[in-house]
């Protein structure tokens, strides 16, 4: 079935302090559980997403190469911590700190994966919007989708390689770190491949 299309709108949602969201997935990223929570601030129904690919949420202003490293790191059965800002059904939207975990069943087999998400840190989010922006030009700025994600990730990675850092540990510095962190493009070659 076709992704149902909603066009985006200004309004945020926020997550209280003790909000927490919560969504499980096959090994394919199908949804097969999400929380009351989860509910509320999405505006959607178990009907409207259960058995649905997770993107059914997905931004238009998130970058396709956060989610490339995502699925890097679950495939890896590696966990990750990210920065997500989310689709409401109406339009609206909201921004998370995403824990997303493989899953495994008792004999140790994966079986899919969970996807635990609370308040982000408000000045993250201004620094996050800085990078995700940049990186969302980035992938708009090559004609092919694929390899504009490509070099925005490679981008990314190299962002984090000049910090001294790697993107979960992005995600938890302090706001100081953040300050100073040098977003500046560094990635000329890769812009020229396009
Ligand atoms: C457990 C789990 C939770 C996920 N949560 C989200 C989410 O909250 N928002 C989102 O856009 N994608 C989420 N994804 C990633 C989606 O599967 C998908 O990769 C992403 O929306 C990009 O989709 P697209 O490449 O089809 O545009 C999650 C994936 C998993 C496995």
């Amino acid at each position: 079935m076709a992704k149902i299309t909603i066009t985006p709108t200004d309004k945020e949602h926020f997550l209280r302090g003790d909000d927490l969201i919560v969504s499980k997935t096959d090994v394919k990223g199908h949804i097969t559980y999400i929380n009351e929570m989860f509910r509320k601030i999405s505006q959607f129904s178990d009907d409207e997403v259960l058995g649905k690919p997770h993107n059914i949420i997905r931004h238009p202003d998130m970058p396709r190469s956060i989610f490339k490293l995502l699925w890097n790191r679950l495939s890896n059965e590696q966990e990750i911590f990210a920065y997500v800002k989310n689709i409401c059904k109406n339009g609206d939207f909201y921004w998370v700190m995403a824990h997303v975990t493989p899953s495994y069943n008792i004999k140790g087999e994966l079986v899919g994966y969970h996807s635990n998400r609370r308040a982000p840190s408000r000045e993250h989010v201004a620094v996050i919007e800085t990078l995700y922006k940049k990186l969302i030009s980035m992938e708009n700025s090559y004609p092919n989708k694929k390899d504009g994600m490509n070099a925005a990730y490679d981008t990314l990675m190299n962002i984090m390689e000049n910090n001294q850092t790697n993107y979960d540990q992005f995600a938890f510095e302090t706001i100081e770190f953040y300050r100073n962190m040098d977003l500046s493009s560094n990635n000329t070659e890769l812009r020229k491949a396009g």
